[in-house]
């Protein structure tokens, strides 16, 4: 495993949209545990590709319930609405006040392609619209209703 570079708000990168992953193997293996060795290590709840250059559609999370790798994850049902601070890994002491669903349904693949669904709410509801919006080229800032100072 090894620590990957956190690509920073104002690369053109980060506002790309990123292609579906087609290829279930130890490439990409490696990438998913670069990446959750990254999130850890900069403390984040949330990590998406894009952030570590990588434009395909891959993200994970852990909002302190254990590690969740998506893959090509679509979100299929949300549910009111919770605000709350947000911030970002690229992004670094920039957190706002947004808007975001209070409970979400995801469907996405694992790490091994079998298609699987889940639920969260509050912070994972946030994190699952977070991170699958990363995977659009679409940053927390666009969600933004107030910045906290
Ligand atoms: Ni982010």
């Amino acid at each position: 495993m090894a620590l990957r570079l956190i690509v920073k708000e104002g690369e053109p990168l980060l506002e790309k949209p990123s292609r579906p992953v087609e290829k279930f193997d130890e490439k990409l293996w490696q990438l998913l545990d670069d990446m959750s060795e990254t999130m850890y290590a900069a403390q984040g709840v949330g990590l998406a590709a894009p952030q570590v250059g990588v434009l395909r559609r891959i993200c994970v999370i852990d909002v302190g319930d254990g590690l969740m790798e998506l893959i090509n994850p679509v979100i299929t049902k949300t549910a009111g609405q919770q605000e709350s601070a947000e911030g970002c890994l690229s992004s670094p002491g920039k957190y706002g006040i947004t808007h975001r669903p209070k409970k979400v349904t995801v469907e996405y693949f694992d790490r091994h392609g079998n298609k699987k669904t889940a639920k969260g709410e509050d912070l994972l509801a946030k994190a699952f619209c977070h991170e699958i919006d990363h995977l659009d080229g679409i940053l927390f800032k666009t969600h933004v209703i107030r910045w906290e100072k």
